[in-house]
């Protein structure tokens, strides 16, 4: 089934599945301050930290039995992610010959490890240099532009940026860096979903944010959440419309649900992925938002 028979099939009731964001652990290198896992885990102590290989595929097969067809890794820090002599690229594998047409992962870009057998890596940007490392640790942004220098990879490389207080300011100068960077095919904003609550920008932030945002995209640069997904991104309460059918999610501790993990918890309520409003806007089909997203988010890069 591609991605018109998904489509189709949801407007007939199909409820199914089309992407699978597997967190596959919480191990990372870093304690980036907008990051709420290390916080977690210091709560819950025993908590499963980590997916197994075996159980990543069970699941990947599963999914894909249902119709997903893009599969997404996110940790913790994806590339530090090992069982026994397996690790991240043995997954990406995986999930390729299961069938999925896209299989991409997020990094911090610090470990020196990259699997180009990913259809699309994208790479954290929280703004330049001192940004960048006020958030992230110092030294970060060096390791990330090294890790981004020495890449040989045919595939689409896009960077993530998280807006919080402490870099709303600094939206213009990250958007230059990716556009002179040739490594990097385009930037998404989000806004940070707490906790923390004390980094999260107003209403009045948001709107302003957006508003710069859209501008730079008019003005061309390679910014890839779609126009009407930044409409959407000041709209903080998503509960009763995000299309929690379309991603299905999978925790570290084996935690498996529809939508996301914050679904009915305050952070929801304020919730900033750009992801939701895209699904949302995917789902209602959206000719211009399917078009601007899919050549990168959605295609095999073989
Ligand atoms: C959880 S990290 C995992 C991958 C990798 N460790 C990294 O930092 O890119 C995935 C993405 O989520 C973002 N993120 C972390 N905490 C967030 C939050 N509270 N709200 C929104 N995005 C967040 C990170 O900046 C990163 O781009
Ligand atoms: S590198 Fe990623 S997982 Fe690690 S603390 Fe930062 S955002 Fe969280």
């Amino acid at each position: 089934m591609g991605y018109a028979g998904w489509w189709l099939g949801s407007k007939l009731g199909r409820k199914n599945p089309l992407v699978i964001t597997m967190s596959i652990g919480y191990a990372c290198n870093l304690r980036c301050r907008h990051c709420s896992i290390d916080a977690m885990l210091r709560a819950n102590p025993g908590i499963k930290t980590a997916l197994t290989y075996d159980e990543v595929v069970a699941d990947l097969r599963e999914r894909h039995a249902q119709g997903a067809r893009i599969a997404y890794f996110e940790g913790g820090e994806t590339t530090m992610w090992r069982d026994g002599d397996r690790d991240l690229g043995d997954l990406i594998d995986a999930a390729h010959d299961i069938g999925y047409f896209n299989v991409g992962y997020t990094t911090n870009g610090t470990t020196g490890k990259i699997f180009t057998n990913s259809d699309v890596i994208s790479v954290s940007l929280d703004g330049p240099r001192d940004v960048h490392d006020a958030v992230r640790g110092e030294g970060v942004y060096d390791k990330l532009m090294g890790t981004l220098a020495g890449l040989e990879y045919d595939g689409s490389v896009y960077a993530n940026m998280v807006l919080q207080k402490g870099n709303l300011d600094r939206i213009r100068e990250t958007a230059d860096i990716v556009r002179e960077n040739p490594r990097l095919a385009g930037i998404v904003f989000n806004f940070i979903t707490p906790p923390p609550y004390e980094i999260l920008p107003t209403h009045e932030e948001k709107v302003a944010a957006i508003a710069e945002i859209r501008g730079l995209k008019a003005e061309g640069y390679p910014i890839l959440n779609s126009k009407k997904g930044l409409e959407l991104l000041a709209e903080e309460d998503w509960e009763g419309r995000c299309p929690k059918f379309m991603s299905a999610f999978t925790m570290p501790d084996g935690t498996r649900r529809n939508g996301c993990p914050s679904e009915g918890t305050e952070s929801c309520r304020h919730c900033g992925f750009d992801a939701v409003r895209e699904y949302y806007l995917i789902s209602m089909g959206a000719p211009s938002t399917i078009m601007e997203m899919f050549p990168v988010f959605a295609r095999s890069k073989d």
